[in-house]
């Protein structure tokens, strides 16, 4: 990673300032690596929480989900995509459109489980969701709920000066031209990088049948009737608190006995409060079928 000279005062303002930071910008503009470097900055005296928003190119977490990571206070060196505890809140597919109201119910509540922890600092890398009328009220609500003190615009071409007016007198607007070391990553790239996360997670994945019986079903189940649509659909087994326990491959559901088989990692069955369906069907490698 290139360190910027121009990310260095935003950075000590940052350390001895107020507590969320919330980063965005279009689509391959360093928005990952500056939120990587501010964390890295702020670890050694500061407990911080790095909120990740982007289900396709995740950080934390597997593809689909939004992840918090949490990262004490301390001098040992950091890894990004090892924090100490980590919360996840499953989306659904691998782009917040369509899946709006998932993003930002997500964030909140992982927004509010890192205020629980009593984080010192709270990172919020955003998605490049940004263009266009849709995605502009999306990135206006997620700043609205997660109340933001610095918002930090990484900006190549495209800019949200006009969008971040609505929060000039609630946040510190930072605006930061894109690192000239920033690769943009093409479809290919960002495809493979979805599979290796998807293949990593479900490594140690084997059948585990689970009954379902008094356990609620949300987001987009299919008919009663439609049989092919569960099968390798993509869920999350969540907990009472709405919370990822394990993502799952369902493999197969009998209404009649009220089991599904799936593939999934051990997990506590006992935990098992809500099964959530997600969009897509697709196997280990997260490929749809
Ligand atoms: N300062 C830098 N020094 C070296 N490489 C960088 C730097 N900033 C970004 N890159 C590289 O550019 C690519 C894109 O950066 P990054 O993933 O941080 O962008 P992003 O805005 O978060 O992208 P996305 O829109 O997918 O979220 C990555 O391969 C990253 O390693
Ligand atoms: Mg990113």
């Amino acid at each position: 990673m290139i360190i910027e000279e121009f990310w260095k005062e935003p950075v000590s303002t940052i350390k001895t300032g107020k507590r969320v930071i919330y980063i965005t910008g279009e689509t391959d503009t360093g928005k990952t690596t500056f939120a990587s470097f501010l964390l890295h900055s702020l670890h050694k005296e500061c407990s911080t929480g790095f909120l990740d928003c982007d289900p396709g190119q995740t950080t934390i977490g597997p593809p689909c989900t939004a992840g918090l990571g949490i990262y004490e206070k301390g001098e040992k060196s950091l890894d990004v995509k090892k924090p100490d505890s980590v919360y996840l809140r499953f989306i659904g597919s691998t782009t917040p459109a369509g899946h709006l109201i998932q993003t930002l119910t997500g964030a909140k509540h992982l927004a509010e489980k890192a205020m629980e922890l009593k984080t010192d600092k709270l990172i919020v890398d955003s998605s490049g969701f940004v263009k266009g009328n849709i995605a502009r009220e999306f990135q206006y609500h997620l700043m609205d709920i997660l109340k933001p003190d610095y918002i930090i615009e990484i900006y190549h071409t495209y800019s949200l000066k006009s969008l971040l007016l609505n929060f000039t007198q609630s946040a510190e607007i930072i605006r930061m031209k894109a690192s000239g070391s920033v690769k943009q990553k093409n479809q290919v790239l960002r495809r493979q990088y979805r599979e290796d996360q998807f293949n990593h997670y479900f490594k140690s994945a084997s059948e585990v049948t689970l009954e379902y019986k008094g356990i609620g079903f949300h987001g987009r189940i299919p008919g009663i009737h439609n049989i092919p649509a569960y099968t390798d659909r993509l869920i999350a087994l969540c907990n009472r608190n709405h919370f990822v326990i394990t993502l799952g491959i369902m493999k197969e559901m009998d209404i009649q006995k009220k089991v599904i088989k799936i593939l999934s990692r051990p997990f506590p069955k006992e935990k098992v409060a809500s099964i959530h369906f997600g969009s897509i069907q697709c196997n280990q490698s997260g490929i749809h079928s």
